[in-house]
């Protein structure tokens, strides 16, 4: 069964095709990672912090080509797609440093003149399973404090950006010593061949709910330590008193930027009554304002959907929603997976399109009657991933931000573009296991160690 990945501009364009490996192939992987794991762990910080920065400097002379290829593979537009890239150097850059910051603590001992303390010292094997979504930054906020920490690493990526993950892996692991750093494709049996490795001993993905929580019970059955990063069903509330036009602007792009394909996109928009009216008028037209054709284009905003059942599920929940379309609703007459920026009316916060997340250039406009009321629609689903507020008084933002049940909030922005030196995670079922990026990455990508020396 071999696995394939399409231009989702156009379809004709099949950019490869590759045997998934199987269970004795992902076996073989894993031991060359274990057998080069020791050295690696032992191999001083900064020399990992070179290898890391060199990695960083060979990306960025690659930069067009990578950012050509995300275009082509997963149908990123341009203009993100080269923001992705530039993060993705970022993100090699500041765990290059990360690898020179304090591993640990020394403390007060009992016994008279000993040394206590207690240090990070690597997992030694880890295992990655990333989404096709962010087929540079997500891969690379794992792996990179992955390896900074001494740790050899696996990547299984989504077949759908198997190109762009080869292509990685090509640009990062001739700055390593053989084994550390390997890219293993296929499917879902491949996921579980290296979730069920005994020589996997942490194993970090990105993607739905319903295969984070598998993946979660699989690795945690052995005692193998996970962190799963799942869906987002994420609301923006517009508060009276917002700036509505700035607001208007930014929900538009973070709902329907990338066609809504990021578990941070904005999915409902959930809005005070007094400027309900005013505001959907504002969100309508700068929806409509958005380009849509041809992610190569460097205006174009919005891109295809990755596949044509992401184009039939969109289509199914916009019809099964018991809404008005404001805007959009349909396929566009194209051969690429095209949906018009899509934006529908609900009288309750009920339906796919308030519960569930579409992935698609899909957003539920909701009114609610009180700051209170839209706390309430907020936090009524199972996801906790991002939430934000626009408003112009900031006691009420404080406020609101101590109730929504959400692992990030961002008061005047919008709920997608997350930085990448702070901690990233949801809350409810967005997310299981320790938070990813910034300095949280080292809790799971190391263990502590203490150390009691009496001499
Ligand atoms: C972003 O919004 O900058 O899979 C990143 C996803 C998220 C990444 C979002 N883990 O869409």
């Amino acid at each position: 069964m071999t696995i394939t990945s399409r231009n989702p501009h156009d379809p004709a364009d099949v950019i490869g095709e590759w045997q998934p490996a199987g269970e004795a192939e992902v076996a073989a992987v894993v031991d060359r990672a274990a057998a080069a794991a020791r050295g690696w762990a032992d191999t001083p910080a900064p020399a990992r912090s070179a290898a890391l920065s060199a990695a960083a400097a060979a990306l960025e002379e690659q930069a067009a080509a990578m950012t050509g290829l995300v275009i082509r593979e997963v149908g990123k537009p341009r203009s993100e797609a080269a923001g992705e890239v530039a993060r993705g150097i970022a993100i090699l850059r500041y765990f290059a440093q990360a690898a020179l910051l304090p591993d640990g603590d020394t403390l007060p001992p009992a016994s008279p003149g000993a040394l206590l303390m207690a240090r990070h010292r690597p997992v030694e094997v880890t295992g990655l399973v990333t989404p096709w979504n962010f087929p540079v930054a997500i891969p690379l906020w794992k792996a990179a404090p992955s390896l900074a920490f001494g740790n050899a690493t696996l990547l299984k990526p989504s077949s759908a950006a198997a190109a762009t993950a080869l292509a990685l892996g090509e640009i990062i692991a001739p700055h390593l010593p053989p084994g550390v750093f390997q890219v293993v494709l296929g499917g879902g049996e491949t996921a579980r061949a290296l979730i069920d490795h005994p020589g996997v001993a942490a194993v970090s993905f990105t993607g739905s709910s319903a295969v984070g929580r598998e993946v979660s019970v699989r690795a945690a059955t052995r005692g193998c330590r996970v962190q799963a990063e799942m869906g987002g069903q994420n609301p923006s509330i517009v508060l009276a008193g917002a700036d509505l036009y700035r607001a208007a602007a930014t929900i538009a792009y973070a709902a329907m930027g990338y066609a809504g394909q990021k578990c941070t996109a904005t999915s409902r928009v959930i809005v005070a009554d007094p400027v309900y009216g005013e505001f959907r008028d504002a969100l309508t037209a700068a929806t409509e304002a958005l380009k849509v054709i041809d992610p190569a284009d460097e205006k174009t905003l919005v891109g295809p959907v990755i596949d044509a059942g992401a184009r039939s599920a969109a289509l199914a929940a916009v019809a099964e929603s018991g809404g008005r379309v404001l805007t959009g609703g349909k396929a566009l007459d194209e051969p690429g997976f095209y949906v018009g920026p899509t934006l529908v009316e609900l009288d309750e916060p009920t339906g796919p399109l308030a519960t569930e997340e579409v992935f698609a250039p899909v957003a539920a406009l909701i009114k609610a009657g009180s700051a209170d009321a839209a706390i309430s629609i907020a936090n009524g689903v199972r996801y906790g991933l991002v939430a934000s507020v626009f408003t112009s008084d900031l006691g009420e933002a404080l406020r609101l931000t101590r109730r929504l049940e959400a692992g990030m909030v961002r008061v005047n922005a919008p709920t997608s573009g997350v930085d990448f030196n702070a901690p990233f995670g949801g809350a409810k079922d967005s997310s299981y296991g320790p938070r990813e990026q910034g300095q949280a990455a080292r809790a799971f990508y190391t263990e502590s160690q203490t150390v009691l020396i009496v001499p």
